[in-house]
């Protein structure tokens, strides 16, 4: 898919005042830092189109940003960010929880995990929920640079003997790296076969 245009929309923490629309729409979610923005910016070749920042907990509401005039990007909180207070993490599971659950549009989400890590339990039990609820999502495991080719198979491969546990077959998934540019096109293809099968 050819990124034409790519416009951001609106940031709210309510999941009633996302965009009135009948577009299809994929969420990117992950922990705080996990390169959630910096993968949106890669996927819509825009440098500052999602806020990205060494610090975690930069995003903290919900973004739409419109991509070709035909579908919807959305850009979520990061959870599990220990750093802020708990009434805060409690109003952003609130938000999170009712986006997920409520948002008719919502096709499929993508659940990025760091690549450099054993599997969390907080990634783990998230997968669970999204699975419980019947949302559909695909992991992208992130910032790719960071291992060594061979140390990347070897972590990804650990991390679906892992998900063995809870799923059969494993979830579907991607490799990227926002820093070299690598993995955004796959992920594009799939946004685009999906979006052309709704069309169908
Ligand atoms: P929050 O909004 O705080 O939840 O974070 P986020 O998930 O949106 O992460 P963000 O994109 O802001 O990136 C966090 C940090 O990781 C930044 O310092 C990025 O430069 C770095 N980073 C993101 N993606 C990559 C990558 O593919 N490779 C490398 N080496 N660093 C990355
Ligand atoms: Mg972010």
């Amino acid at each position: 898919m050819r990124i034409k245009s790519a416009e951001f929309i609106v940031s709210n923490q309510d999941v009633s005042k996302c965009p009135d629309s009948k577009l299809p729409e994929y969420a990117f979610i992950g922990r705080s830092n996990v390169g959630k923005s910096s993968l949106i910016n890669m996927l819509t070749q825009r440098k500052n189109l999602a806020k990205t920042s060494g610090r975690p907990g930069k995003t903290q509401l919900i973004n739409h940003f419109l991509i070709n005039n035909s579908w919807h990007l959305v850009d979520l909180p990061g959870y599990g960010y220990a750093r802020v207070s708990k009434k805060e993490r409690k109003t952003f599971q609130n938000f999170i929880t009712a986006y997920f659950e409520k948002r008719r549009q919502l096709i499929s989400a993508f659940v990025l995990i760091d690549i450099r890590h054993d599997p969390q339990s907080i990634d783990l039990e998230f997968m669970r929920w999204l699975g419980e609820n019947q949302i559909p999502f695909s992991m992208v495991f992130t910032k790719a640079d960071k291992l060594k080719p061979k140390a990347v198979i070897k972590h990804v491969n650990n991390y679906l003997d892992k998900l063995k546990e809870d799923w059969d077959p494993t979830p579907n998934y991607f490799i990227t790296s926002a820093l070299k540019k690598t993995g955004g096109e796959e992920l594009l293809k799939y946004i685009e076969s999906i979006n052309e099968e709704l069309k169908a």
